[in-house]
C-alpha cells in the first residue's frame, strides 16, 4: 500500500484529465472531487475511477469539455443538461443552482439529464448543507437492468440507487447520510471477490434467486439485494421513480444512456430564523450524540462523522492507495503521454 498526499493526488489527477482533453478549470474540479472521496474514506469513488473515466472518454460516451447548462426553469425548479460531460461537473453545477434557488424560493427541485456518473453523492449534499440548505440527492432510473433485484424478485431490475441527505448542523457538524440502497455496494463485492472472502449473508442472490455469500455468484448472473428488506426496497423505488420519472430523459432519452439525478433543496430558514434553526439543530444532534454506547460500541456516531474523521486523519497522514490502483492510474496516464514520477 502506498501513501500519497492529497495535494499530489490532486496534481496528478488534474494533469491526466487535462491530457485527455479536459479544460484546466474542469480538470481541477474533477481532481478536487475525486480526491475528496478518498479523503472521506470512500475510495471506491476516488482516484480509482480515473482509468474508467478515461475509457469512457476514449469511447466517446464522456465528453470531457462539456459544460452543463440550465435548459428550463421556474422559480421552484430547474432542469440541467449534463451534456454527457463529467457527471461530477454537472452535479456541482446543479448543486450550485439548487442552493441559489433555495435561497430565493425556499424549496426547489433540480434535475439533471444526459448525465454521466456523479460520484459520491455526499459531496453534493455536503456542499448544500455547508450553505445552510438541506439537500436530498438521488440517482436512479437509468432504465437498464442494473445489478439489483427488487424485494421478492429474482431478476436484476434496479441500480444501486444511492441517496444522500445533507442537513445543516448549526454549531454541530452537518448531518450527512449517504449510501446505496443495496445491502452492499458492488465495489465491496469486488473487493471480497479479489480477497476470496465470503460476503455477509443477505447481500446477494445467485442467478437462480437463491441466497448466496459467494461473490462470484453476482458476476455469474446473480443480483444485489436491497438493504433492510422491503424498507430498503421501498427507498430504492423512490430513488428509481425520482431519477427515472421526475427527471425526464433518464429512461426516455432514447440512447439507453444514464441520466436522472435529482436534488431537492430546502433553505434552513424556511420556517424560522437561522439562529432558531441552528439552536434546534444543535439540540437534536447533541441529544443523540449523548446517548450512551451499547455493548460493542465505544460511542454513538452521527451520520457524516466517519467521513469527517477520515478526512482529518488522511489530510494529516496521507491517503492509502493500493499499488494496483496506482499502477492502473500511471499506466492510463502514460497512454496519454503523461509521465508520473
Ligand atoms: N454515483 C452513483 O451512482 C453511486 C452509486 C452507489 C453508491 N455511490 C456512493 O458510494 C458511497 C458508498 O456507499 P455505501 O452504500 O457503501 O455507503 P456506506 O454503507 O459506507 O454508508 C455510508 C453512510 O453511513 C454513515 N455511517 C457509517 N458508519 C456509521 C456509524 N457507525 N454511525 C452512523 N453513521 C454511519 C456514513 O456517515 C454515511 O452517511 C456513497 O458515497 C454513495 O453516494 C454512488
Amino acid at each position: 500500500m502506498l501513501t500519497i498526499t492529497a495535494d499530489r493526488l490532486r496534481a496528478v489527477t488534474s494533469r491526466i484529465f487535462e491530457a485527455a482533453g479536459t479544460p484546466p478549470d474542469l480538470a481541477a474540479q474533477m481532481a478536487d472531487v475525486l480526491v475528496e472521496s478518498n479523503l472521506v474514506g470512500h475510495d471506491s469513488h476516488g482516484v480509482i475511477r480515473i482509468p474508467a473515466y478515461l475509457e469512457q472518454i476514449r469511447r466517446g460516451t464522456l465528453i470531457p469539455s462539456a459544460r452543463p447548462e440550465v435548459i428550463s426553469e421556474t422559480p421552484g425548479s430547474a432542469l440541467v443538461d449534463g451534456k454527457y460531460g463529467f457527471g461530477h461537473i454537472a452535479a456541482a453545477f446543479a448543486t450550485e443552482v439548487a442552493v441559489r434557488k433555495a435561497k430565493e424560493a425556499k424549496a426547489v427541485v433540480v434535475a439533471i439529464v444526459r448525465c454521466n456518473h456523479i460520484g459520491r453523492l455526499g459531496e453534493w449534499a455536503e456542499r448544500a448543507a455547508a450553505r445552510d440548505v438541506i439537500a436530498i440527492v438521488v440517482v436512479g432510473g437509468s432504465g437498464g437492468p442494473g445489478l439489483a433485484a427488487p424485494y421478492g424478485g429474482a431478476a436484476r431490475a434496479l441500480g444501486t440507487n444511492p441517496i444522500s441527505i445533507g442537513i445543516p448542523g448549526g454549531t454541530m457538524p452537518d448531518l450527512l447520510v449517504d449510501f446505496a440502497t443495496t445491502a452492499i455496494a458492488e465495489g465491496k463485492v469486488q473487493v471480497a471477490r479479489a480477497k476470496g472472502e465470503p460476503l455477509p449473508p443477505g447481500c446477494i442472490l445467485d442467478k437462480d434467486g437463491n441466497p448466496s455469500t459467494n461473490p462470484e455468484d453476482l458476476y455469474a448472473g446473480g443480483m444485489l439485494l436491497p438493504f433492510g428488506g422491503h424498507k430498503g426496497y421501498g427507498l430504492a423505488m423512490v430513488v428509481e421513480m425520482l431519477g427515472g420519472a421526475l427527471a425526464p430523459g433518464a429512461i426516455y432519452n432514447g440512447d439507453g444512456r444514464r441520466g436522472g439525478a435529482v436534488i431537492i433543496a430546502v433553505d434552513a430558514t424556511t420556517f424560522c430564523t437561522l439562529a432558531d434553526y441552528e439552536s434546534s439543530a444543535d439540540f437534536t444532534l447533541r441529544r443523540i450524540k449523548a446517548v450512551p454506547p451499547a455493548r460493542g460500541f465505544s460511542e454513538v456516531l452521527l451520520p457524516g462523522e466517519p467521513e469527517r474523521r477520515s478526512r482529518e486523519q488522511r489530510l494529516r497522514n496521507g491517503i492509502p492507495v493500493p499499488e494496483a490502483t496506482w499502477e492502473a492510474i500511471t499506466a492510463a496516464a502514460r497512454g496519454l503521454g503523461v509521465e508520473i514520477a
